[in-house]
């Protein structure tokens, strides 16, 4: 069961020709996304009303798509307006379309009921197309079920084990992270970790201009379905960091997490690594994209494995500790919401 009244990604912005169609699984409903004649991007359901042919086998004609298998054409609303050998066209010969916002080099999509889609709920990632930041956007795909990836979000404690050359350090296991909960809308986790007089992790090493010790923050916040940005750096020791300074040698960072449920085990996964510094150097980008792709990594086999082994005995409890603390109250969130969902389905 998933939240439907949300927004979720559907692909970064880029992923979406300007010629050619996108057709992607979300929340087991099977979408196809393209762009009309004036870029706009365009969400439709992915399979034929007349025999449930994919469309994505079929052809953009102007705003239009036309199923190839036995020629129905549908508009960007989602209806058809022309069956090959058929003067009329019933007006409920239609698929349906989704509403769509493209912001901030995401394309979002709502999968819930279109009269309640509110683009000012949408989060802002502004540093996706500031001038004063620079990132490569990141796609993996999971064969897990998305809350285990928020899982492994919401508790980094797992940095000094899964990640210990990349993003961990030893400290990473040992530090209480400060946690609060703000219930506006859907509700909000922000998670602060401080690491006073600290080492910095490979990832920072690799790209700082100065040595020595740091103190270092990655303050999240989460809200649901499954959005995570964070505020992350580092800077030499007793430079004023947590009390706000930020020096001109810090190394400030934004991270973007983003998942969408592909089906009950399979899921989509959006992230990038903006940074404030070096902007013109295509190399840095490069880089700091490959080493979050190969700290990612580590989680995925992690969590890929994790799924696997929870398949054999789904029913089977987990056993807290303290570090669940973060994820446990991401899960309690998720729950409301579906709760909230299921309870309005039953009053209507
Ligand atoms: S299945 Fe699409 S036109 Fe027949
Ligand atoms: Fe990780």
């Amino acid at each position: 069961m998933f939240i439907q009244n949300c927004w979720y990604v559907a692909a970064w912005d880029i992923e979406v020709p300007e010629e050619g169609m996108l057709a992607r699984t979300l929340l087991n409903q099977p979408v196809l996304l393209y762009r009309d004649t004036q870029g706009k991007v365009v969400a439709l359901e992915n399979r034929c009303c007349h025999r449930g042919a994919p469309l994505h086998l079929g052809r953009k004609e102007g705003d239009c798509v036309r199923c190839m298998y036995h020629g129905l054409k549908f508009d960007p609303s989602g209806q058809c307006v022309e069956v090959p050998g058929q003067s009329q066209v019933p007006p409920k010969t239609r698929i349906r379309s989704y509403p769509v916002v493209e912001r901030n080099r995401l394309v979002w999509i709502w999968m819930g009921n279109a009269e309640t889609a509110n683009p000012d709920d949408i989060l802002d990632y502004f540093w996706h197309d500031s001038p004063q930041w620079r990132m490569k956007p990141g796609y993996i795909h999971y064969q897990a079920n998305y809350q285990l990836i928020i899982d492994n979000l919401l508790d980094f404690s797992h940095l000094a084990w899964v990640h210990p050359t990349t993003l961990g350090t030893e400290s990473a296991a040992e530090l209480r992270p400060k946690i609060e909960r703000d219930m506006n809308g859907n509700g909000t986790l922000t998670i602060s970790r401080w690491y006073l007089d600290d080492e910095m992790p490979n990832l920072h090493k690799k790209v700082a201009q100065f040595n020595g010790k740091v103190d270092r923050w990655q303050i999240y916040q989460w809200s649901p379905p499954a959005c995570l940005r964070m505020d992350a750096g580092s800077s030499p020791v007793g430079t004023g960091a947590p009390e706000g300074t930020r020096v001109p040698l810090a190394l400030q960072f934004r991270h973007t997490s983003i998942q969408t449920p592909e089906t009950e085990n399979t899921s989509h996964y959006w992230f990038c690594q903006a940074r404030n510094f070096e902007l013109d150097d295509d190399s840095l980008t490069e880089k700091i994209y490959q080493s979050v792709v190969e700290a990612f990594e580590e989680d995925r086999t992690m969590i890929e494995a994790q799924q696997k082994i929870l398949n054999l005995t789904p029913d089977r409890p987990f056993l807290p500790i303290a570090a669940d603390a973060g994820l446990n109250q991401a899960r309690w969130l998720i729950d409301r919401k579906l709760a909230h969902e299921a309870d309005t389905e039953n009053t209507n």
